[in-house]
């Protein structure tokens, strides 16, 4: 990676999306916390320095501090928010208790038209602000550029160090232009072309994992959703037949879920692939078994020794592939009131245990979703993987209320394809986080023809959600549901009612169990 943006993140909310807007512009850039010496921040080589905004207060006893040497790299700086209260604390300025707080919309007027991150906008602008501390002598050097209706100095500048303060945020959607002013930041300031492109990615990653792996072998577990296959596809492309990927088959995909696997790496890419249908195993060990939390405790336990088995298979091989991506590598800031902070999955598993003596390949540990996504397209890969909704790693079991049958596994798997098929004719499926259907194993009496039934009932679950932290019940358009509903009820047998679940999460979760 020639041409790098480090961003030092002091905990705000919004630190990944600076990183995303940034490589929006065909720019690295990476997240360091806020406390990373200046020593190893230079050694990065980095052409300009983004400080985050915080939740914090400066002079808070706790906040979030850098290495003051910082200042002294000679890159040009980009202070965001608390960013700027950085630039007061360090180098001079004052920073005092703002009598309002500046939250929202707001109206940003450009006084000094030269100011370069501002360039090609016009001077009137609206901006997203979200601070209390407010800014009442300049650090030394700078000069005054922008004003709100609040603050003399909404922006500011230091033309001989090249450094500039924002007090809003140009990163959010409600900062129009804000996308500008970080490519003006790190074009026209610090000089960046526009390397960062997922081909340019490719041949990179492509020679990395060579030289990592040399003539080893590599082990990936293949479960189908966007991650792992993009992992795939580029190892493949990377090492061809040293990869082998092993697909588990749990019994709990949903309908054609094995195939599509088998089609697309199997056939397509050519791509070693070893299937294991482990169903009966899975199916056996959910006997009975109701309660959520073991059932999870089952699906995780199984795999494990149905992986480990499955490895011992496919031969001795000295690496293991994962589709880490790098929301999961950066090292969150542990500020009180930064609920990023305290965002890690509870799902995800630990990983695989310690007595499988592999060293790690994790090619996509600097990539964010989309451009994993993006990767997954440049590489080949079908939409239909591309663009798949996340799907839990214990699958349809969680959807099932109570027992897991082979019955029930049929009734689900049948209303699920309804749900997958229509959602995406709709074109709703790729807007959307999720949307799927759950089985609720409790009987209501209905009529079909001249009988009576009593048969189960499906949920209809269709979320959105930037995170799956959060989550909101999407409004369908009638037309859908009706459909939806007429469809699951005519063609899945052993269901009679359609029901729609409108909670959010919180206080619901996204999966019912
Ligand atoms: P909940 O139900 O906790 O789900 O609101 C949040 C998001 O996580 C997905 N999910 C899982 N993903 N393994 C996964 O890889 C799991 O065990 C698991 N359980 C839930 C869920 O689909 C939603 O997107």
């Amino acid at each position: 990676m020639s041409e790098e943006i480090v961003i030092l993140d002091f905990g705000s909310q919004y630190t990944q999306v600076i990183a995303r807007r940034i490589r929006e512009c065909h720019v690295y850039s990476t997240i360091l916390r806020f406390d990373t010496p200046a020593a190893r921040v230079a050694a990065r080589k980095p052409r300009g320095l983004i400080l985050s905004g915080g939740p914090a207060s400066v002079y808070a006893k706790d906040a979030p501090l850098p290495d003051r040497a910082i200042f002294k790299l000679g890159v040009p700086i980009l202070g965001i928010c608390y960013g700027v209260q950085l630039f007061a604390q360090y180098l001079g300025g004052k920073v005092e208790p703002g009598q309002k707080r500046e939250f929202g919309k707001g109206i940003l007027t450009i006084r000094d038209a030269g100011c370069p991150i501002f360039k090609g906008l016009p001077r009137s602008l609206q901006v997203w602000n979200s601070h209390g501390d407010k800014l009442t002598r300049l650090p030394a050097g700078f000069k005054p550029v922008a004003v709100t209706e609040n603050s003399d100095y909404a922006a500011i500048e230091d033309k001989a160090r090249q450094f500039f303060g924002i007090q809003f945020h140009p990163e959010v959607v409600h900062t129009p232009r804000g996308r500008e002013i970080l490519s003006n930041f790190v074009h026209g300031v610090c000089g960046c072309g526009k390397d960062w492109t997922m081909r340019s990615y490719i041949d990179q990653s492509v020679e990395e994992i060579r030289e990592q792996v040399g003539r080893e072998k590599v082990i990936l577990g293949l479960s189908g959703g966007v991650d792992s296959s993009v992992a795939a596809a580029l190892l493949h492309k990377a090492i061809g037949d040293q990869l082998t990927c092993i697909f588990v088959n749990n019994g709990l995909l949903r309908a054609r879920e094995a195939d599509v696997v088998q089609k697309v790496f199997g056939r397509h890419f050519k791509i070693k692939l070893q299937y294991e249908n482990a169903s009966k195993i899975f199916l056996k060990r959910l006997k009975g078994i109701t309660d959520p939390e073991r059932k999870r405790k089952i699906i995780g336990r199984t795999f494990i020794k149905v992986f480990e088995a499955a490895t011992r298979r496919a031969g001795r091989a000295r690496f293991l592939a994962q589709g880490t991506l790098y929301p999961d590598v950066i090292e969150s800031v542990p500020i009180a009131g930064n609920p990023a902070a305290l965002i890690k999955s509870h799902h995800n598993v630990g990983g695989l245990p310690k007595r499988m003596k592999f060293q790690l390949v994790e090619p996509l540990k600097c990539l964010f979703k989309d451009e994993v996504r993006q990767l997954g397209l440049e590489l080949g890969l079908p939409k239909e993987i591309v663009l798949r909704q996340p799907f839990p790693g214990p699958g349809l079991a969680v959807r099932i209320l109570g027992e897991v049958t082979p019955k029930r596994l049929e009734i689900l798997r049948n209303a699920d394809a309804i749900v997958v098929e229509e959602m995406k004719a709709s074109e709703w499926y790729y807007r959307i986080w999720q949307s799927f259907a759950v089985l609720l194993p409790v009987r209501s009496v209905g009529v079909m023809g001249d009988e009576r039934t009593y048969d189960y009932t499906i949920a209809l679950r269709a979320v959105e959600s930037k995170d799956g932290m959060t989550a909101d019940w999407v409004k369908l358009p009638y037309e859908l549901l009706e459909k939806l509903s007429n469809r699951i009820i005519n063609e899945v047998k052993g269901v009679n009612r359609v029901c729609l679940d409108i909670s959010s999460k919180p206080p619901a979760t996204i999966e019912w169990e």
